[in-house]
């Protein structure tokens, strides 16, 4: 089956162009606070395109007038870098990534609780590195998860996925080429956790049928992206948890030592007050009994002067040379 009639995106065995089955997506992987100077961040691959998510805030708002009273501003900067696509896409920013972001930040409005931050903004940026149909959807996905990590109280949070149609057939989740040689594609954002569509687009033209067929498709995919999100945000806290066991295995490990140290103190102090109790006891051993003072006689009261001394009661320093005469 041919999108335009001239290429063929289905085979007769029903695989797309690369390989996958009609219903199923492209492999998906989300890792989440990735960078270490934003708020929240996450970095998501599906298939071929590669986007990361960076959230700052809530902070404040410049220009000051065009904070809200009452809630936070999420806005969204969704931007394709100029190695993302074969072509060198332009730096300037143009309407397409304008839209992208608009619709981005709308849907993110519906989950996040803005009104706990009112005259803040909440800054998203979304940056595809490497494109391959669908980033929209899949940098919903990144945004989603990266706005949970920077703290943001969510009601829920919102996974995104394209359904499409090759010729008259639905499909799930459309690579570049599908996007650009099929029928038509309606990218969704959905919370299954509130069983709310917060994105919802479609291009072509499809019958009420296909509409839904795709649609139906778009939901299962979202379900099933919604259960990988969850998994990378807790993967995201059971590696600081490992992190802080480890921490506090080797602090305790120190404190072990410390008290290896404490006890040898002990009983070096120990060691210490048996000897000096020993050495006391020795001293009190050669030191001679005390005894009651004697009665001292009244004449002996009488301070005995040297005859020599009574004559000369000042002693003159002896000379270099002469005995010294030792005064008793
Ligand atoms: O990416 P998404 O499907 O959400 O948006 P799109 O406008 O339908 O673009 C489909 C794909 O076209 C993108 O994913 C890119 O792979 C490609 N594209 C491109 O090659 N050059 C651009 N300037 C814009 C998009």
């Amino acid at each position: 089956m041919a999108g335009d009639g001239t290429e063929i995106l289905i085979d007769e065995k029903g695989k797309r162009t690369d390989g996958r089955n009609l219903d199923q997506m492209r492999p998906i992987s989300i890792k989440v606070g990735i960078l270490k100077n934003a708020d929240g961040s996450a970095e998501i691959r599906m298939g071929r395109n590669i986007i990361i998510a960076a959230v700052y805030g809530p902070r404040e708002l410049h220009p000051k007038h065009r904070a809200l009273p009452d809630r936070a501003l999420i806005q969204c900067f969704y931007r394709m870098s100029t190695f993302s696509v074969g072509d060198r896409k332009s730096p300037a920013p143009s309407r397409r990534e304008r839209e992208i972001s608009s619709i981005i930040a709308n849907a993110l409005n519906s989950v996040a609780f803005v009104e706990a931050y009112p005259r803040t903004t909440i800054d998203v940026y979304l940056q595809v590195l490497q494109a391959d149909g669908g980033t929209r959807c899949a940098s919903l996905t990144a945004a989603s998860i990266a706005l949970a990590d920077a703290g943001i109280p969510m009601k829920g949070l919102i996974a995104g996925v394209a359904g499409g149609l090759i010729n008259d057939t639905a499909v799930l989740d459309l690579n570049n080429i599908e996007d650009q040689k099929g029928s038509g594609d309606v990218p969704v954002g959905y919370s299954p956790t509130l069983d709310e569509i917060s994105l919802l687009q479609l291009d072509g033209v499809f019958t009420i049928e296909q509409f839904e067929e795709t649609l139906k498709l778009s939901l299962k995919g979202c379900t099933d992206i919604h259960k990988i999100q969850k998994e990378a945000l807790k993967a995201k806290y059971i590696k600081i948890r490992d992190e802080v066991s480890v921490e506090v295995e080797n602090l305790v490990g120190k404190t072990e030592i410390k008290e290896d140290i404490k006890e040898d103190i002990k009983e070096q102090d120990a060691k210490l007050t048996e000897s000096t109790i020993k050495e006391d006891k020795e001293k009190k051993v050669e030191e001679p009994p005390l005894k009651a003072p004697k009665p001292v006689p009244e004449e002996s009261k009488k301070e005995k002067v040297p005859e020599e001394s009574k004559e000369n009661p000042i002693q003159e320093p002896s000379k270099e040379g002469e005995d010294k005469t030792e005064v008793v």
